[in-house]
């Protein structure tokens, strides 16, 4: 069951809304232009993971859209509420884990106001690829790698509502039978999945290093890594960003898809080539990134 909350001045903890029925404006430049921002983060027994990341994330979006949006302390009331209300009904997905959803939008034309809510849902059952890991594809997204400070009006490294491409990305890849993409640039970097960051795992004369694209070629700075890397150097694992070419993510020990919903997802092959998987890898990793609160 989904619950909804949206974020209202006259309503300090948030206005409980009912999910099922119409809730916004057609002319919401959400909807007309896809002008906004989101985030997802999960819960788990109704305690949200890495809110501040979010929240912080969140925040430098709306700078890079040049959109005001509501104050953290709203947001964070709102969220709570609607864990609140989404935990009370006992609707959570399995074991006790919910993805929440943060909107903002430019609000309806020549309002001037932002809409902004908060949208609960049971988080879907990631276990199996956790597991047994994905197929990937290699496509490129178009652009080069400088792209991002050449062009800042593409929003490349925000996250905007526009995810039309992403998600015609990820349909390219199962129409082709993967089961996900990475995303290279046209003079060819690897970039990061369509809801993902690339994370790769490498061990040379003992050293072990876990390593990801660098943010400066556009991408947005995911923060299921971020926490990742500081519980993995935490436990003596040195990290490394980029520039990164696909010959990296072949050569590697294991390569992984980090997001807040799916946590860590193995992937086992690139464009039909087998990668090298270890399981105890996979679970020492795993373990890593669930405890990043
Ligand atoms: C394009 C893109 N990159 C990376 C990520 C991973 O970010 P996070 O780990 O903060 O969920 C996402 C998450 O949805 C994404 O959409």
């Amino acid at each position: 069951m989904t619950v909804l909350v949206f974020l209202d001045s006259a309503y300090p903890d948030g206005r409980p809304a009912d999910p099922a029925v119409p809730q916004l404006l057609v002319s919401d430049l959400g909807v007309t232009r896809g002008d906004g921002i989101f985030e997802s983060l999960l819960a788990v027994d109704g305690v949200p993971r890495k809110p501040d990341a979010h929240l912080d994330r969140l925040a430098s979006s709306a700078q890079l859209l040049d959109l005001q949006i509501p104050v953290r302390q709203a947001w964070e009331r709102a969220i709570a509420t609607a864990l609140a209300l989404h935990f009370g009904q006992g609707a959570a997905g399995p074991q006790g884990r919910a993805a929440v959803k943060l909107v903002a939008t430019r609000g309806v034309e020549g309002s001037g106001t932002s809409t902004a809510w908060v949208q609960v849902s049971a988080a879907p059952d990631a276990a199996r690829q956790q597991t047994n890991g994905i197929k990937v594809l290699l496509l490129d997204r178009g652009y080069d790698s400088m792209a991002a400070s050449r062009a800042p009006w593409l929003l490349l490294g925000a996250k905007t509502l526009s995810y039309a491409v992403n998600m015609a990305a990820l349909r390219y890849a199962k129409e082709h039978g993967a089961d996900d993409a990475i995303f290279t640039s046209s003079d060819g970097k690897v970039l990061e999945g369509p809801t993902s960051t690339v994370v790769l795992a490498r061990e040379r004369d003992g050293v072990r290093t876990l390593l990801t694209p660098e943010r400066k070629s556009g991408i947005l700075a995911g923060t299921t890594q971020d926490a990742l890397f500081k519980a993995a150097e935490a436990a003596g694992w040195e990290l490394g960003y980029g520039p990164m070419v696909p010959e990296d993510l072949f050569a590697a020990d294991g390569l992984w898809l980090a997001s807040s919903i799916r946590l860590l997802v193995p992937v086992r092959s690139i464009d039909g080539r087998e990668l090298p998987f270890s399981e105890s890898l996979n679970s020492e990793l795993a373990k890593l990134a669930d405890t990043a609160l």
